[in-house]
Formats: structure tokens, sequence, C-alpha cells
């Protein structure tokens, strides 16, 4: 069988299209399992896996504890706000402690970009970005792909539009790293404020229009306004911003094409996506998060694997 090339999952930046591909090929057996009246395996039974979450997350710690449960891994749970983090703990102190407990691998998010990178020079364990401030969310990327995948056939040669607050989104960046390792065209839409200055050296088109950008795409990813992260106004209102930049029922009827929407969650409804579309035929919403659990067991499989064998 082949391996993954990596032993940590840091982003998608470090891996590579033959590695995507066999992750989805494995999450396809595990979506298998997962429907069957007996969803677990023993795949990951001798492997002690710390989901350590420094930010909130309801999808994205759900999914993987439910993958790791799936897989018959132990599993221990951190969160920093119920944790010593809060009187002064360092991250390499917390995650040593941790550590020492014998944990095998580490699901961590964490608000400050490249804790991941930082980590994985100072510890033994794998570790698997779930998440870093405004840089990657290589997970949810895969998720994604996998999902355009499934309902499209295909990810190669199709026009993926990603629209809203790309400048503080992690999921832009690696949905646009991961969908141009696997061919497809990428777009991103928002108004100017919110699109990275430098953008187009990643290779993606930029439109300001959002009737524009869907009249181009087959897919249209709709991201969250992360006001948590906006320390100054990027747009007057939320108000002025989904009336530019929201999508409707009215606008997708309007096309004479049917393009697939997309949303990591959670959803603004009524800002960057009205309910009628996130609850409509068009959106593939929820089947992107039970696609979630069967990537996030194929991606810890694959990586256990890389290490022990694990068959
Ligand atoms: N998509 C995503 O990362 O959602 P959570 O923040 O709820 O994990």
């Amino acid at each position: 069988m082949s391996s993954i090339s990596t032993r940590h999952l840091l982003g998608i930046k470090q891996i590579n299209e033959k590695d995507i591909q066999l992750i989805f090929e494995t999450a396809d057996n595990f979506k298998t399992v997962i429907n069957r009246p007996i969803k677990k395996v023993p795949s990951l039974r001798d492997i002690t896996i710390a989901n350590l979450f420094f930010e909130n997350s309801t999808r994205t710690r759900v999914s993987f504890e439910l993958a790791e449960k799936r897989l018959s891994a132990d599993v221990v749970n951190f969160s920093s706000s119920s944790s010593s983090v809060s009187k002064g703990e360092t991250l390499i102190d917390t995650v040593k402690n941790i550590l020492s407990m014998k944990v095998d691998m580490v699901v961590m998010r964490h608000p400050k970009p490249g804790a991941h990178m930082f980590l994985s020079k100072h510890i033994d364990a794998q570790i698997i970005n779930a998440g870093d401030g405004t840089h990657e969310h290589p997970t949810q990327a895969l998720l994604d792909a996998y999902s355009i995948r499934e309902k499209l056939g295909d990810v190669a040669g199709k026009k993926v539009v990603i629209v809203g607050d790309i400048l503080h989104s992690r999921v832009a960046l690696s949905n646009i790293l991961c969908l141009q390792k696997l061919g497809a065209e990428v777009m991103v839409c928002g108004p100017t404020t919110l699109i990275p200055k430098y953008i187009h050296e990643l290779g993606v088109k930029v439109e300001y229009n959002l009737q524009k950008a869907l009249n181009w795409c087959d897919v249209a990813n709709m991201l969250r306004i992360q006001l948590e992260r906006q320390d100054i106004k990027y747009f007057p209102s939320l108000r002025e911003y989904s009336l530019q930049y929201g999508l409707t029922l009215d606008m997708l009827n309007s096309l004479n094409k049917e393009i697939t929407i997309m949303h990591p969650g959670p959803i603004n409804r009524g800002v960057e996506i009205t309910s009628e579309v996130a609850d409509s035929e068009h959106s593939i919403i929820l089947q992107q998060v039970e696609n979630g659990v069967a990537v996030r067991m194929a991606v810890m499989y694959l990586l256990a694997g890389q290490v022990s064998g694990v068959q």
C-alpha cells in the first residue's frame, strides 16, 4: 500500500497531489465504514490522540473526536478555557506535560499562525493542524475538495470561487493550495479591503462583483466574515456587506446553469448566505460536515501508518 509523504499534517503546503489522492481513496473506504450499522474499525486501537483546542470550535473538534473513536483510538480532550494556560503556562510546557502521559498524536487548533510548525520542532508526537489563526486549516480544505469530487466527479478542471473574508481566512488559503494541487481554477471574490494585496502571487483570479463570479464558477464556497479577527472596520456594516456579497436564491435562479454552494461553517444566516440558499438543493454544506469525519479518519490512519506501520 502507498504511504503519505509527511510525518505531520501542518498545512496543505507541505503535502503533494499524490498524498491528497491517497487521502481521498482512503476516505472513500472509511465513508463506507461510517455508514455501516457497526461504524468502528480497530485500526488505531493502540494509538492515543490528544485534541488540544486553544480556540473555539464545534465542527472540527467533534469531527476529529468522532473520527478517532471510529478508528478505536484512545482520546483525550483539552480546551484552553478550562486549563492551566490561563495561569501563564507556555504552549511547549502544556503540550510536553500532556505528552509525558504517553500521547502519540496531537490534533491542535491555535490562534497563532505557525504554532504547529513551532511545536513540531520541539516534540516527538505527530501533529495535525486543526486551524492556526489566519494561516491554514488543512483538513477543512481536504474535506471541501473531497466533497467537490463527490458531487462533480472530479476536482481537476472545475472553477471554484471563494467568496468573502479572504484576508482573515485560513480556510481560503488551504482551499486555494489544495484545489490548485488538484488542477482546479480558483477565483477569490469580496470587498477590496478583504482581499490580500498580494493574492495574485498565488495564481488565483480576483473578482469584486459577486454576480460576475457566480457566472464564471461551477462551485461557490461562501466564507464567514471573521469579526473576531478584525481589529478595524473593513466595510460600513454587515447589512451593507450582505447587500453586496450575500448569496440569495434570486441570484442563483438568474444564472443559466446549476452551481454548487459550499460553506465551511459556522454560517451567519442572512449575512454571507440566506437561509433559503443554505437549506436548498444547491447546497452541500451538511455533506461537507459528513465527509469531514471520513477525511479525518483517513488523515489520522495514514499518518499513524507512516510511523508505526498500522495496516
Ligand atoms: N469549519 C470549522 O472549522 O468550524 P469550527 O470552527 O466549528 O470547527
